[in-house]
């Protein structure tokens, strides 16, 4: 998938961070035609969001299943053949090289795209090197976009914040895809580091991940209405 060529409507990734089928189907719903792209987290995945993520497939939207998958090479491999059949366009996987390597042979043939987590943003510097790392958050999160790059990953989840950094290191073919995005007014909850939709998409994101600010929205249509029109008029 080139990142030039994307819908500013299909930029808005919807996080379906609902405990259950029945409320996931039920947001779907009121989102109607709004939204062609939606996220699968562990939440959903493990209360039967899989069968879901293919039914959505099948209708014609687009599903992320966010499941970071780290595992020895064969055994990723096997899980990425089985997530492509899914139908599913986007897979997480953590950027260990063996991993990384793994996906994006397995996924060849599909439509599936791997994309790989550099450093969780719950990381900082001392988390790190409480797990035996001896590189910063910065240094690990631009080795392992590099390595990303030269193994054929499909693109990169990172903060808004770290956007337009990456951007240099991979240049425009890899896909940027970005949590932490709240629109002016709306509660930040946990994230730490965001942006507004205009300003994420100016540092060079390609795809935005949104859950609360629509799932938690009095109208979550009108919501994501919303931030695709920003989008749009960043995109210019
Ligand atoms: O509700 P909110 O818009 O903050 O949700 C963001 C979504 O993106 C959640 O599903 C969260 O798990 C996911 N995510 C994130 N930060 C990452 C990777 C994924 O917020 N680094």
């Amino acid at each position: 998938m080139q990142p030039a060529k994307i819908a500013p409507k299909d930029r808005l990734i919807v996080g379906l961070d609902l405990p259950s089928v029945t409320a996931a189907e039920a947001m779907i719903d009121k989102l109607g035609d709004s939204v062609t792209f939606y996220k699968i987290g562990y939440q959903l995945a493990y209360a039967g969001g899989l069968p879901l993520a293919k039914q959505l497939a099948s209708s014609g939207k687009k599903v992320f299943l966010d499941l970071k998958l780290h595992d020895i090479g064969n055994t990723v491999a096997r899980g990425v053949e089985s997530v492509a059949r899914l139908g599913a366009t986007f897979l997480t996987v953590h950027a260990y090289p063996q991993t990384m390597k793994a996906a994006v042979e397995a996924r060849a043939g599909s439509g599936l795209n791997i994309l790989a987590v550099t450093v969780l943003t719950s990381y900082d510097d001392s988390d790190l090197h409480a797990a035996g790392y001896r590189l910063n958050v910065s240094d690990l999160v631009a080795t392992r976009a590099r390595q990303a790059q030269s193994l054929g990953v499909d693109g990169i989840v990172s903060s808004p914040e770290e956007a337009a950094a990456l951007r240099k290191i991979v240049g425009d073919k890899v896909n940027l895809v970005t949590p932490g995005i709240r629109p002016a007014g709306s509660a930040a909850g946990d994230q730490k580091r965001i942006m507004t939709p205009a300003r994420a998409i100016a540092s060079g994101a390609d795809y935005l991940v949104v859950a609360r600010p629509v799932v938690e929205a009095a109208d979550p249509k009108a919501a994501a209405d919303a931030i695709q029109a920003e989008i749009a008029q960043a995109i210019g």
